[in-house]
C-alpha cells in the first residue's frame, strides 16, 4: 500500500444547516486535510463540536455548503444523490455505534446484504460473506439474528458487513460507544490489524483519548475547527492547553 495514494482530500469545507426559525447555523468552518492511503485516523472534540458532519461528508452521505471535497482524486462536491450513492457502495465500508443491523434477519443475510447492488451471484455471495464472518471469529454465527448476539459480537457483524465490500477505506462514527471496554478494545485491536496488515485506512470518531491512541493520528475538532491536527500526543492535556488557546 503506497503511503503516498491520496484518498481524501477536504479544502475549506464549510458546513450550515437551515435553522426551524428561518435562518441557518454553521456548523463546519474551513475543514482542511488530507488523508493519504494507510492512514489510522481518529477525529475527537466535545458533543456538537461537527465530528458525524464532517464524517458524513467524507462518507458521502452529505455534502458541503462550500469548499471542495475530491475522494480518490474525484470531485464529489457536486454529484447527484445516485453517484454518490455508487461511490460509497464501491468505496468506503461504514461502522456505527449502533450497528445499524438489520434485527429481523440472519447473521449472514446482514453481511450479504451491501453485495446485492454488486452484480455478484448468490453463491459468490454467499462465499465472500461467510470468509468475512471467519475473518472477525463468527464462522458458527450466521444462522443467529443480531438480538441474540453480544454488543462486541453485533459490532462485528458489522464490520465483516462493511469488509465485504472490500472498501479500502473505513467510517467508524463512535465504534466503541455502545460496547464495555472489553469489548471495545477487542474491536479497537481488529481495526489496529485490518490498517496494518490490509493497508485499509481507518477514520473513526471517539470520544475517548485512550481509544484515539489506537491510531496513528489524531484531528481534534473544536467548535467547527480544527483545533490539533498530528501525530497522538503523549496526553490528552496538549488537546486542552490548545483548546483553551485558540477558544478566543
Ligand atoms: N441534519 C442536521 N440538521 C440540523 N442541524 C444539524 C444536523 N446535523 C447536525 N446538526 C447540528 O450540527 C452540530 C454538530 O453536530 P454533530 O452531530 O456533527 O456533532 P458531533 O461532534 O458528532 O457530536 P456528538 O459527539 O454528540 O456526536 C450540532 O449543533 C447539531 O445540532
Ligand atoms: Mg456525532
Amino acid at each position: 500500500m503506497k503511503k503516498t495514494e491520496k484518498i481524501i482530500s477536504l479544502k475549506k469545507i464549510c458546513k450550515s444547516f437551515p435553522l426551524e426559525v428561518g435562518g441557518s447555523q454553521q456548523v463546519l468552518f474551513d475543514i482542511t486535510f488530507d488523508i493519504m492511503a494507510g492512514e489510522f485516523v481518529a477525529i475527537m472534540g466535545p458533543s456538537g463540536s461537527g465530528k458525524s458532519t464532517c464524517m458524513n461528508i467524507i462518507g458521502a452521505l452529505d455534502t458541503p455548503s462550500s469548499g471542495v471535497y475530491e475522494l480518490y482524486g474525484r470531485d464529489i462536491t457536486n454529484m447527484t444523490d445516485d453517484e454518490l450513492a455508487l461511490v460509497r457502495n464501491e468505496h468506503i465500508g461504514f461502522v456505527f455505534q449502533n450497528f445499524n443491523l438489520l434485527p429481523k434477519r440472519s447473521v449472514l443475510d446482514n453481511v450479504m446484504l451491501p453485495l446485492m447492488y454488486r452484480g455478484m451471484s448468490p453463491d459468490e455471495r454467499i462465499k465472500r460473506s461467510r470468509e468475512m464472518l471467519r475473518r472477525v471469529g463468527l464462522d458458527n454465527f450466521e444462522t443467529y439474528l443480531p438480538t441474540q448476539l453480544s454488543g462486541g459480537m453485533k459490532q462485528r457483524v458489522a464490520i465483516a458487513r462493511a469488509l465485504a465490500g472490500e472498501p479500502k477505506l473505513i467510517l467508524a462514527d463512535e465504534p466503541t460507544g455502545a460496547l464495555d471496554s472489553t469489548m471495545g478494545n477487542e474491536i479497537l485491536k481488529f481495526f489496529k490489524q485490518l490498517n496494518k496488515e490490509m493497508g485499509i485506512t481507518i477514520v473513526m470518531i471517539t470520544h475517548e483519548f485512550d481509544i484515539a491512541r489506537y491510531a496513528n493520528r489524531l484531528i481534534h475538532i473544536y467548535d467547527g475547527r480544527i483545533n490539533y491536527d498530528g501525530p497522538i500526543p503523549a496526553s490528552e492535556s496538549v488537546l486542552d492547553r490548545k483548546t483553551k488557546a485558540t477558544k478566543k
